[in-house]
């Protein structure tokens, strides 16, 4: 007899950095029946997602495409068809995803060189220029926006300076694409990794990336066919340090998203579906609108905060705009707090890693989730927890302070 029951999930608010909400129009696209991978159908919506990914990007590249599986999916991507053994690499680390580049880098045999500050902080762009200058590394790998910090990195100006120094650049912008502005081409980043279930309200399972023909060069130069589907042109071709990764082959990759369409993997239909029509609600809503929408919800729960009589972790010029950092006030137990939320309203936010441990919550406002009805929701919820655990607030404060916010927008708020 079969005891298991059909899945009934409760309905949640999700605050945290994600995996947060899903738009229901993706939720609905991700239902199309499936369709056979060279399926003209299938292969004129993968040109129209590499099209759109290209103006999520603020790219003119030819390659802006997704790869299967969560968004270190995507860095391992681009770190293992970029790197070769012994490969100098600069990442200057802020948090615990620059030690995920580290540690990704480290295995593909790079010769790894940190620069590291306190969590909390970002680093000044010249102090990261001048530290090129002096490791004159290969590449140099950074994230933008630090969700374990609720920090975002300038790169407006180590992108030119990789450029003049001939270094590649390459960022992981997980949590920043579809948040807030993400300049591939002005910055002039060489490759860089966004994430779905964060600001593009998709679920996890897919990374998009985009890289120009600088590392296009070097992906080609290591380029090598699987045997199966090679032809005798491929295998005059064999090179001297193939991509170690046969999934995070970007060359081979890169001939089943272009024209040539060689087998790969067997593509994520449901995916594709849910990440292209993602997509096309952030281009529908515009970029900067959408950028406007995320500012706007962020100081409408920041100020909530704030009023309440809590006290912001960063309150600071470099504070990543979709994560709110707070300070667990002391004596309060912090797990105790979102398990609280949780069982008695269904929200979810963050606690955070490493020395934030226990210090902070960390509030997410990303893509659907970013909404009046889900910050309001929070900050009267949150007071109502911290009240049941005996923490000293300026009571009703926090819901008129947002209130205020929304009330004098220019925006139309959703
Ligand atoms: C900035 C950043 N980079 C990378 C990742 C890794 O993504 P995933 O867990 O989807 O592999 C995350 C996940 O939270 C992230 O926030």
């Amino acid at each position: 007899m079969n005891t298991f029951h059909e899945i009934n999930t409760p309905l949640r608010t999700i605050m945290t950095p994600g995996p947060v909400e899903v738009d229901p129009r993706v939720l609905r696209a991700m239902s199309t029946p499936i369709l056979g991978q060279f399926d003209p159908a299938f292969t004129q919506m993968m040109n129209e997602t590499m099209e759109m990914l290209r103006r999520v990007f603020q790219t003119k590249n030819k390659w802006a495409f997704p790869i299967d599986g969560t968004s270190r999916a995507g860095i391992e991507a681009v770190l293992c068809s970029v790197l070769e053994q012994g490969d100098r690499v600069l990442i200057p680390i802020y948090g615990r995803f620059g030690h995920l580049l580290t540690e990704i880098a480290e295995r593909n045999g790079a010769d790894i060189h940190i620069m590291e500050c306190e969590w909390g902080e970002v680093f000044d762009q010249e102090e990261i220029i001048s530290e090129i200058k002096r490791v004159k590394p290969k590449v140099v790998a950074i994230v933008h926006g630090e969700t374990s910090t609720g920090c975002i990195q300038p790169l407006d100006k180590i992108g030119p300076a990789c450029r003049e120094l001939d270094v590649l650049c390459i960022v992981d912008a997980v949590a920043t694409i579809g948040g807030t502005e993400v300049k591939v081409d002005e910055w002039q980043l060489d490759a860089v990794i966004g994430g779905t279930q964060k600001c593009l309200s998709v679920p996890s399972g897919m990374a998009p990336i985009t890289y120009n023909e600088r590392i296009e060069q070097i992906i080609t130069v290591r380029k090598k066919v699987e045997k199966g589907i090679a032809t005798e042109h491929d295998f005059l071709d064999v090179k001297q340090q193939p991509i170690r990764s046969n999934y995070f082959d970007l060359s081979q990759l890169q001939d089943y998203w272009g024209p040539r369409r060689l087998n790969h993997h067997t593509e994520a239909t449901s995916m594709l579906y849910a990440l292209r029509e993602g997509i096309r609600i952030v281009l529908q809503e515009g970029l900067k609108e959408r950028f406007e929408r995320h500012r706007l919800h962020e100081k409408a729960l920041v100020e909530g905060i704030k009023a309440m009589g809590l006290e912001l972790f960063n309150d600071v010029p470099w504070k990543l705009p979709m994560v709110t950092c707070i300070n667990i006030p002391v004596g309060i137990d912090g797990d105790s707090v979102r398990t609280m939320l949780l069982q008695q309203f269904g929200i979810e936010i963050a606690s955070s890693f490493g020395p934030l441990h226990g210090k902070i919550w960390r509030i997410g406002s990303m893509g659907y989730s970013c909404r009046k009805e889900n910050i309001l929701f929070v900050l009267a919820a949150l007071e109502a927890v911290l009240i049941r655990h005996g923490a000293s607030l300026q009571v009703g404060k926090g819901l008129q302070a947002a209130l205020t916010v929304y009330e004098v927008s220019h925006l139309v708020v959703k």
